[in-house]
């Protein structure tokens, strides 16, 4: 049976290299058929021709068919796994809370569509910012589907994490493993190196011992890994894409198959019973371990009182995006 997986802001730049590696395979594997739902605004449905003539001329043997439309109805119908990538950009001279609305209501519109037309089991990733408070506002407008189906990418804070401690220890990444993101998609995140392990000559060390120096950890590490973002678009004068695209891939494809054992991922999750004391009712970004297709937060991380006051800042801040975003959609 194909999966139906749905893409909005499909005619966008992050989608443009997200769609090629779904449509090949990197996520929900080589031998599984895909049919692509592709849903972006009206006045992108010509861009949007032209990308799926591209995935035609791709010749991609597990992609079925490829839907494009501007109508959440037709995307959102019987679909698997929705990748919520479309939101209104920040525009020059737009305030924060003017982007707050307009995203606020279209992940509104967009959570009621789902709520209606997707399977119940669908899971949901968040891409467009303000990610974590969209995400809340779409698991809110679609009550008939599980809280546990809606998340938020941190993936790509996790991943430019892991490479700046690679980078310190001179290890490729994938000898880092367990590297936190709490909290919020924004500059007020927690990027946490102190649970994470580093295997280096054979051997799994603590990140604290591999890097070796508490100051770089505690200041540069976290400084770079929360403003990347900024840096990106200062220097291409365009955000992130190839990146978001291939942490989207990282996030989906765990949830699917899973983590390895004695590993965690961060994810935007519900905070809903947490047992770090992060307030409920946020899409807070936790560890969490990803089995069957569910997952589970990571207990039992010590907490000091360093982690402490940045877990309680980004919660703070989320606390604020949520309530002015519910002002606006009148909740
Ligand atoms: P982009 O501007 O190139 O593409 C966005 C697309 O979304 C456009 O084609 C636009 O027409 C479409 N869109 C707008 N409203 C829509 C709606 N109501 N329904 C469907 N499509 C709609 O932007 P890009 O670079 O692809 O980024 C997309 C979003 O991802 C932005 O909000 C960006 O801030 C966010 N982002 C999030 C990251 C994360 O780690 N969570 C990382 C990088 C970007």
């Amino acid at each position: 049976m194909a999966l139906r997986v749905c893409v909005t802001g499909a005619a966008g730049q992050i989608a443009y290299s997200l769609l090629y590696s779904v449509a090949k395979g990197d996520v929900f594997g080589k031998d599984q058929p895909i049919i692509l739902t592709l849903l972006d605004i009206a006045p992108m449905m010509e861009v949007l021709k032209g990308v799926v003539m591209e995935l035609q001329d791709c010749a991609l043997p597990i992609l079925q068919e490829v839907i494009a439309t501007a109508d959440e109805r037709e995307a959102f119908t019987d679909i698997d796994v929705a990748m919520l990538v479309g939101a209104m950009p920040r525009r020059e001279g737009m305030e924060r809370k003017d982007l707050l609305k307009a995203n606020a209501k279209i992940f509104q519109s967009q959570g009621k569509s789902l709520d209606q037309y997707a399977k119940k089991t669908v899971k949901v990733v968040v891409v467009g910012n303000p990610a974590n408070t969209n995400a809340l506002i779409a698991m809110k407008c679609a009550p008939s589907i599980p809280k546990e189906n809606f998340s938020c990418l941190t993936r790509l804070d996790q991943n430019r994490a892991k490479s700046q401690i690679a980078g310190k220890c001179s290890v490729p990444t994938s000898a880092v493993k367990n590297v936190t993101i709490w909290g919020n998609h924004s500059s007020t995140q927690f990027p946490d190196a102190m649970h994470a392990v580093v295997v280096k000559d054979g051997k799994d060390l603590k990140a604290t011992e591999a890097v070796n120096d508490d100051a770089w950890l505690k200041g540069d590490f976290i400084t770079t890994v929360q403003k990347r973002g900024a840096a990106v678009i200062a220097a291409r004068k365009l955000s992130s894409a190839m990146s978001a695209a291939k942490a989207i891939c990282d996030h989906v494809r765990d949830w699917v198959q899973g983590t390895p054992d004695g590993e965690w991922v961060s994810m935007g999750v519900i905070s809903d019973g947490n047992s770090y004391g992060v307030p409920e009712g946020l899409i807070y970004s936790f560890p969490v371990k990803l089995s069957g297709g569910k997952w589970t937060i990571v207990d039992g991380l010590s907490i000091d009182a360093f982690a402490r006051e940045k877990m309680d800042l980004t919660a703070k801040e989320l606390a604020e995006e949520r309530d002015a975003a519910f002002e606006f959609i009148g909740n």
